[in-house]
This record gives C-alpha cells, sequence and structure tokens, in this order.
C-alpha cells in the first residue's frame, strides 16, 4: 500500500459544487466524479471523515439576509446538508464503498445520530463517515462543523474542496492577476481576510493546530494527491 502524508482526514465539500453547471440541485455527474476522486484517495488507505454543505439546495445565510429568521433558515440549511449527505452515501456505495452517514440533528429514520465514539469505530472500520446536519446549531457554518468534526475525530488535516487552486490574494475569477498563497499562516488568514474559511472555523483550527490544505476538487484525482503529500492548493498552518 503505497505510503500517505495522512493517516485520518476530513474532506469539506460544498454544497454548490454538487451543483454542477446547473448553480442548484443535484448534478449526477459531478456526483460521481466526486466519489471516484474519493475511492482513489481511499484506495490509498487512508480513513475519511466527510462534511458536506447545502448550499445547492438552500443557502441559510442568504435566506436570512432576505428577512427569514435567521435561525430558521440555519436549520433549513442542515436539512440541506442531509439531502447531500444521502445522495453522497449513495453514490459513494455504488463504487464499493463502506460509509455511514451520522447527523447532529436527530432523525433515526434517516440517519444515525451523531455518535463521537460510533463515528471512531467505523472510521478504524474504514469505513467513511458523512457527518451531516452541521453542527446542529445555527449560526455556525458547515466549515466551523468540519473543523469540529475533524477535532473530534482526530484527523490529521481538513482537506477543503473548492473551484480554484488554492487561496489566493484577489478573487482569481475576477482577477486573472490574482496570485496563490503556497502556505500561509491563520493569522495570515484572519488578518487579510482571506476567504478560506469563516473566522469561527479559522480560530478553532488554529487553537488547536489543525492544518487545513485548500485545493481543487475540479481537477480529477487532486484529493489522492494531497493525502499522497503533493504540494498543491494552499496550506494554512501554524508555521
Ligand atoms: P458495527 O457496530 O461495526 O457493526 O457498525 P454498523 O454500523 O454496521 O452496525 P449497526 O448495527 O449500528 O448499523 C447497521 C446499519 O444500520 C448501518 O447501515 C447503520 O448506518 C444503520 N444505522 C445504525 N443506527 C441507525 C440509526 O439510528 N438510524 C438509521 N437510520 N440507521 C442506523
Amino acid at each position: 500500500m503505497p505510503k500517505t502524508k495522512y493517516k485520518r482526514v476530513l474532506l469539506k465539500l460544498s454544497g454548490e459544487a454538487l451543483a454542477g453547471e446547473n448553480k442548484t440541485g443535484i448534478n449526477s455527474q459531478v456526483l460521481g466524479q466526486m466519489a471516484d476522486d474519493i475511492v482513489q484517495a481511499i484506495d490509498l488507505g487512508v480513513e475519511m471523515g466527510i462534511v458536506i454543505g447545502g448550499g445547492n439546495i438552500f443557502r441559510g445565510v442568504a435566506a436570512s439576509a432576505q428577512g427569514m429568521d435567521r435561525a430558521s433558515s440555519d436549520y433549513m440549511g442542515m436539512l440541506a446538508t442531509c439531502i447531500n449527505a444521502l445522495a453522497l452515501q449513495d453514490a459513494l456505495e455504488k463504487k464499493g464503498l463502506a460509509t455511514r452517514v451520522q447527523s447532529a440533528i436527530e432523525m433515526a429514520e434517516i440517519a444515525e445520530p451523531y455518535i463521537r465514539r460510533k463515528a471512531m469505530r467505523h472510521l478504524e472500520k474504514r469505513r467513511i463517515v458523512i457527518f451531516a446536519a452541521g453542527t446542529g446549531n445555527p449560526y455556525f457554518t458547515t466549515d466551523t462543523a468540519a473543523a469540529l468534526r475533524a477535532m473530534e475525530i482526530n484527523a490529521d488535516v481538513i482537506l477543503k474542496a473548492t473551484k480554484v487552486d488554492g487561496v489566493f490574494d484577489k478573487d482569481p475569477a475576477l482577477h486573472p492577476e490574482a496570485e496563490k498563497f503556497d502556505q500561509l499562516t491563520y493569522i495570515e488568514v484572519l488578518k487579510r481576510g482571506l476567504k478560506v474559511m469563516d473566522s469561527t472555523a479559522i480560530s478553532l483550527c488554529m487553537d488547536n493546530k489543525l492544518p487545513i490544505v485548500i485545493f481543487n476538487l475540479t481537477e480529477a484525482g487532486n484529493v489522492a494527491r494531497v493525502i499522497s503529500g503533493e504540494q498543491i492548493g494552499t496550506i494554512v498552518s501554524h508555521d
């Protein structure tokens, strides 16, 4: 089995990415590609937890900006992550991977409740654990849920999947001259207001010295590349 840089990882997937060109909903082709990438990474022998967002179905922050009660809209966003978690579970199981979905909001007919010790056992048995419903609390993003779960399962790193190659000094979609950072510290991210993750998630990672690798998921094979230790994307850490 090839050697990997990390033994246990927390992969953070965005809900929006699942929509592909459709912008909303779930694009089965994109979902299939994500699953292929995950299969490739798992074949390297890594243990993986996954947190997936829900923005392709419902964006709590956007709805609250339009006047909806923030807590209600955040709960709707959490439910959206459950739909994506089940879709991802289905796609991964079709490729032969063992998975378990654990939800931070109890819905026993649909998913296991989040129980940390059970999640750890699943991971030890090489099952992918998909953590649904964020942290179960409004006002917390799925990035914060990813940081929290990563810490709880003793992950070595958070792999934050995006549509671009890493973290840039400006939005690369608007500024072609934008420069990519290979390495950043948590403090630099916070001071420069770089849009890596929200400040709660970054602070949590900083306080617990959990590195974050931001990489491009639209390029096939990148999850495995990061796990193998290839220097792609941007790494955010203490030094
Ligand atoms: P082991 O303890 O290692 O055998 O793990 P396991 O997950 O295979 O055992 P378990 O009997 O807990 O689960 C069997 C199946 O039922 C798995 O697909 C679980 O995801 C599912 N499952 C377990 N608990 C719940 C629950 O509370 N709700 C739902 N919907 N499914 C559950």
